[in-house]
C-alpha cells in the first residue's frame, strides 16, 4: 500500500483549511521522486562554478537528483545556479544544522532539506514552514522524535557505523517508517541495502567525490553514476 507522508506543518495547516492537500502533495511527491531515484548523490562542491557542470554530469549519467551539503561556502551559490539552470533536476540540501542555513537552502531552491542528526529545533522550523526535511537518525529514540511529527521517511546516519543492516531489520521490526540509509554506501553494498524492505533510496558521495569534482573530472562522475543505475536496476 502506498504511504501517505503528512509533517506536522500538514496537520496543523489542515485544521485551518486548504492548504492541507498542498503541503502534503508536494512532500509526497518529492520522497516519491527520491524512490524512484533509488540513489540520492551527496555532494561537497568547494566552487561555485564547479555546480553546472556537476549537475550536468550527473543528469548525463541518469540521476537527475542531487544532496547539495551545507559544508562549504559554496553550498548556498552551487545550489542557486543548479536550481536555476536545471529547474526539473531534484535538488536537496545536506547538512543542514541550522533554522538559517534551512531557510538559506530553501530560498536558493532545495525542494528537500537532509540533516545528520536530528535537531528538533530545525526539523519544527522546516515543518511549520512546509519544507520537506529528512532529518537524520540512529536509534529507536530519535525514530520515535520523527514519529511524533508525522515523519514517515527518515535518513538512517551513518549507516554503515551505526549497525548497518542489522540496525535497520531492527528498527523495521518496531516502527512503520522508511529511510535513506546514508554513510558508508558504496558500489558494493547499495544493493544490499535497497533490499531492505524499509529502504526507499540510499545517500552516498562515492559517484561524485570531492576529489573528482576539484578535479573538474566530470565524465568519470557521469560513468560513475551509470555503473551506479547498473547495480540498483
Ligand atoms: C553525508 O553527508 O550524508 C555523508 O557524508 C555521505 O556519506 P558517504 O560520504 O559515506 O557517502
Amino acid at each position: 500500500m502506498p504511504h501517505i507522508y503528512l509533517n506536522q506543518s500538514s496537520l496543523t495547516a489542515g485544521k485551518g483549511g486548504g492548504t492541507l492537500n498542498i503541503m502534503t502533495t508536494r512532500t509526497s511527491k518529492v520522497i516519491e521522486e527520491i524512490k524512484k531515484y533509488k540513489l540520492v548523490p551527496v555532494l561537497v562542491i568547494e566552487r561555485v562554478e564547479d555546480a553546472v557542470p556537476l549537475a550536468e554530469a550527473l543528469i548525463a549519467g541518469g540521476l537527475p537528483v542531487a544532496e547539495v551539503t551545507f559544508r562549504t561556502d559554496a553550498a548556498e551559490g552551487a545550489i542557486r545556479r543548479i536550481a536555476e539552470r536545471f529547474p526539473d533536476i531534484l535538488l536537496g540540501a545536506g547538512t543542514v544544522l541550522t533554522t538559517g542555513q534551512a531557510d538559506r537552502a530553501a530560498a536558493a531552491g532545495a525542494q528537500f532539506l537532509v540533516s545528520p542528526g536530528f535537531n528538533p529545533t530545525v526539523v519544527d522550523h522546516c515543518l511549520s514552514k512546509g519544507i520537506t526535511v529528512v532529518p537524520g537518525i540512529n536509534s529507536p529514540s530519535q525514530v520515535e522524535m520523527g514519529l511524533k511529527r508525522g515523519l514517515k521517511v527518515l535518513k538512517f546516519f551513518p549507516a554503515e557505523v551505526s549497525g548497518g543492516i542489522a540496525m535497520l531489520k531492527a528498527l523495521g521490526s518496531v516502527y512503520d517508517v522508511d529511510y535513506i540509509p546514508t554513510g558508508g554506501i558504496n558500489a558494493g553494498n547499495i544493493r544490499n541495502y535497497l533490499d531492505q524492505k524499509r529502504v526507499i533510496a540510499c545517500g552516498g558521495s562515492w559517484v561524485a567525490k570531492k576529489d573528482l569534482i576539484t578535479a573538474g573530472n566530470f565524465s568519470r562522475i557521469t560513468e560513475l553514476c551509470k555503473e551506479a543505475i547498473k547495480l540498483i536496476g
